[in-house]
């Protein structure tokens, strides 16, 4: 085995390894509930499901990158509780009256497991579970929990992805400028991969020039990672329905997938160059994202 193939395949391995942990810790934190709880069985349906973990997984490799030790049962906790944030942004997103999708994580979504009634209130106690958690959380100074809470709560409110997901909602059947529908990406999805950041950098306590770049790493990636998603619903085997986006303008309905995939490229190569400006030593997050997103492309692209 070559030197390269290897090292690749022991970063497979702490990967798995950190997803195991990750999912572990969620299940422990989510209320146990017994069949009849049918709240608490959504809950955890919505989050336990096999989603691909990104922003917990950035989360613990960002912050080993700047100096902590990944498994730290705080930091554990506050990727856990961006998860939940995540998975109860995902119930919303797929009830009749936002996205109507039948498929989620490839499984029926939770309102067609559970009716919307539950799915909904579901996602509002996942929301507050989160909150509960990060002020909770092991280990990690008050004030860090305390500016984790600012943070998350900002990232997910009026001026982040409920935004963003309304102007989604709003605008998206309309003929959009690319900046419009830019800018509604970075509301409904780059935020929380900034909110992610910021967590990372608050529990290594980094300094505000830190924070400063790692906000405009989060916004590229935020950015590729939205237009990959619109990539990929022309595909089968996502988890997702397929052409869930026909009839709405997404920048590859109104710019060819070919400039897409250009735009992409950019956004990863800028956000590669903002992670290498703040963190010349630790490449575990740089290299998750571009393994990460070469192998989506290969699938997806
Ligand atoms: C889907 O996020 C929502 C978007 C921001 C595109 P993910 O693609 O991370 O979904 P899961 O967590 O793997 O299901
Ligand atoms: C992202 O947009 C949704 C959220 C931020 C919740 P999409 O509506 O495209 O996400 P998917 O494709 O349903 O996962
Ligand atoms: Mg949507
Ligand atoms: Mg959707
Ligand atoms: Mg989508």
């Amino acid at each position: 085995m070559t030197v390269n193939a290897e090292k690749s395949l022991n970063q497979e391995t702490e990967l798995l390894a950190l997803r195991e942990a990750l999912n572990s810790r969620l299940d422990r934190l989510l209320p146990s509930g017994d069949e009849r709880d049918r709240v608490s069985a959504a809950m955890r349906e919505g989050t336990l499901a096999p989603g691909k973990r990104i922003r917990p997984l950035l989360l613990l490799l960002a912050a080993h990158d700047l100096g902590c030790d990944k498994h730290h049962p705080g930091l554990i906790d506050l990727a856990c509780a961006v998860e939940m944030v995540h998975s109860a942004s995902l119930i919303l997103d797929d009830i009749p009256c936002m996205d109507n999708a039948t498929l989620r994580r490839g499984r029926p979504t939770i309102h067609r497991q559970f009716g919307q009634d539950v799915a909904i209130l579901a996602a509002v106690a996942l929301l507050s579970n989160a909150f509960g958690i990060i002020a909770s959380a092991e280990g990690l100074p008050a004030d860090c929990r305390a500016q984790a809470v600012t943070a998350l709560s900002s990232a997910v409110g009026l001026q982040g992805l409920v935004r963003g997901q309304y102007q989604d909602l709003s605008e998206g059947g309309e003929r959009r400028s690319p900046t419009a529908i830019a800018r509604t990406n970075d509301l409904k999805t780059s935020m929380l991969f900034d909110a992610t950041l910021q967590m990372a950098a608050l529990a290594a306590s980094a300094s505000p020039l830190v924070r400063q770049k790692l906000r405009c790493f989060a916004q590229d990636l935020g950015q590729a990672f939205q237009l990959l998603d619109d990539l990929a619903d022309s595909h089968d085997g996502t988890g997702k329905d397929p052409h869930q986006d026909a009839g709405k303008s997404t920048l590859v309905a109104l710019l060819g997938a070919d400039v897409v995939h250009q735009r992409l490229r950019d956004h990863l190569s800028s956000a590669d160059q903002h992670f290498a400006y703040v963190c010349n030593q630790g490449v575990a997050t740089r290299h998750f994202m571009h393994s990460w997103f070469e192998q989506q492309l290969a699938a997806f692209g």
